[in-house]
């Protein structure tokens, strides 16, 4: 979709469709009151006759408002005007999207940007409605063989502001969020696809098509003759059951000197987890494929970054393989020397994603990184800590968790830190090997980034698990392109884009 931002009044706009907002209880904005005015109260007419109580997130499009130049005004209820917050803010908004697209408006002008969301500014607003304007009109259609897509669907949808000084701010924020978007949209895009199509050499595949589009990115791919050179014994136990070659691929971006210090993200690419031997119950098992979250999130990231060529080293890993079980499958009790020569007894195939990335992790350590950050769908108990809305962080190094949150905050991407306290190492100890590949059921995200804790000790790490955040199940079922923003602020912060001024 195509965005762009104006400063002018309501009643001089000519478009397909004007939107702005009433507040509950019936109590017009100023915008709305201009338009009142110009239409000799027809707006508030209607509302007066109870057409529009004004109730956050409800519609009514009105066609031919006496003296209006556009041919439709939308009035959105934006609910009670003390009470409007960030969250209900991107709501309404994806709600009015949603609304002008099955409506025919090819075009819009939102004064939404102008409403008051407390402690934000015109760069935040107009930034968080283009993502979630982008966000509202996604959808996975290339396996349908009937699109049912909308006929005149929303194409260009421009944002007020209230002074022209703000102009160029929003026009900034506009170009922040569409680099953010094209990422999410690539990482949604890639953990939708089925696990069929979407393997390991496909993520490796997306990866060079991506690196082909920028200069400033490059792709190495580790297959598994490399993986066994490099003594990976353990992601490599994970896809011994596939039929599918394990592979990681690692796209780097550099926008910085070239012994600056880079920034590693490594994602968990589980194209699908079966739980191998270990096998999971198959209700939902299907929702395994979005098991690569984590490298569908880092495959984004690298795409947004390169769009916004950020003055930064980063180095994105995808680390790439499928659990499954079969005769050559690695079992419960076997215990496997890891890149770092640590030992790890296997108590379940199913805590695989520890078993990939403790040896990503250690391959990293070769890029003497300033900070490496794990994105992964790691934990089922990650869900039952923090439910669907929120990341988890986990990290020693306090200035870096301070960071991630920042940026998560600023974002609107929700992330939460857990403690990752010395007490719960205990609970992986082994009598076999230096560690278990699992620590029972209490505390089950923190222990296992207390495994991957053990492999991350020569530079800053932070972990996030994305177990709840990644996809949504039910009616709306897909990707969620998290924590694409997240990590994109964050990037934004080291690479000090300002943003507020
Ligand atoms: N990929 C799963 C975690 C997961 C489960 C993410 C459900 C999202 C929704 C991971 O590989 C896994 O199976 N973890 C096990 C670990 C356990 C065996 C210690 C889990 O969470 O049950
Ligand atoms: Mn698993
Ligand atoms: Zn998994």
């Amino acid at each position: 979709m195509e965005f762009g931002v104006k400063s002018g009044s309501p009643e001089k706009q000519r478009s397909a469709c004007i939107v702005v907002g009433v507040f509950e209880p019936r109590r017009l904005t100023p915008v709305a009151e201009q338009l009142d005015e110009i239409s000799e109260g027809y707006i508030s007419n209607l509302i007066r006759r109870g057409d529009l109580e004004g109730k956050a997130g409800q519609m009514l499009l009105l066609h031919h408002v006496p003296n209006v130049l556009s041919e439709r005004v939308l009035l959105v209820g934006c609910g009670k005007e003390r009470e409007l917050n960030e969250r209900q803010y991107k709501q309404i908004v994806a709600k009015t999207i949603q609304t002008l697209n099955e409506t025919g408006s090819m075009e819009a002008v939102s004064f939404l940007t102008e409403l008051h969301v407390k402690g934000r500014d015109t760069y935040w607003k107009v930034r968080q409605a283009v993502e979630a304007a982008n966000d509202s009109v996604y959808t996975f259609l290339q396996l349908k063989t009937k699109k049912g897509e909308p006929r005149r669907p929303l194409r260009k949808m421009v944002f007020n502001v209230p002074t022209r000084r703000e102009l160029a701010l929003g026009e900034r924020a506009i170009e922040h969020a569409q680099a953010i978007s094209a990422g999410v949209k690539v990482a949604k895009d890639v953990a939708n696809m089925p696990p069929n199509i979407c393997n390991p050499k496909y993520l490796n595949e997306q990866a060079a098509e991506l690196v082909s589009q920028y200069d400033t990115l490059s792709l190495d791919t580790i297959g598994e003759a490399q993986m066994e050179e490099l003594g990976m014994h353990s992601y490599l136990a994970v896809g011994r059951g596939s039929a599918n070659e394990s592979i990681m691929s690692v796209i780097k971006h550099q926008g910085a000197a070239k012994d600056q210090a880079p920034i590693v993200i490594v994602g968990k690419g589980l194209t699908f987890d079966s739980g191998g031997i270990s096998i999971k119950p198959s209700e939902a098992m299907d929702e395994m494929k979005y098991d690569m979250g984590g490298a569908a999130g880092v495959l984004g990231l690298m795409h947004t970054v390169a769009a916004l060529n950020l003055p930064l080293n980063i180095i994105g890993v995808l680390a790439g393989c499928e659990n499954m079980p079969d005769a050559n499958a690695y079992r419960p009790g076997d215990i496997l020397t890891t890149m770092s020569g640590q030992t790890v007894e296997v108590l379940n195939t199913d805590a695989e994603g520890r078993l990939v990335l403790c040896d990503a992790l250690t391959y990293v350590e070769r890029f003497e990184p300033e900070a490496v950050i794990d994105v992964a769908t790691l934990t089922g108990a990650c869900v039952i800590a923090l439910g669907k809305h929120a990341t988890a962080v986990l990290s020693s190094h306090n200035p870096l968790a301070h960071e991630i949150i920042n940026a998560s905050e600023q974002s609107a991407d929700k992330a939460w830190r857990l403690p990752l306290w010395d007490e719960y190492q205990e609970q992986i100890e082994s009598p076999f090997a230096d560690m278990a590949n699992i620590g029972g059921r209490p505390a089950g995200t923190i222990t296992a980034a207390c495994f991957l804790s053990r492999f991350t000790k020569k530079y800053n790490w932070a972990h996030l698990d994305i177990a709840g955040t990644a996809w949504v199940g039910g009616a709306r079922k897909g990707a969620t392109g998290r924590p694409v923003p997240m990590l994109s602020q964050y990037l934004m912060n080291k690479a000090n884009i300002a943003i507020d001024e």
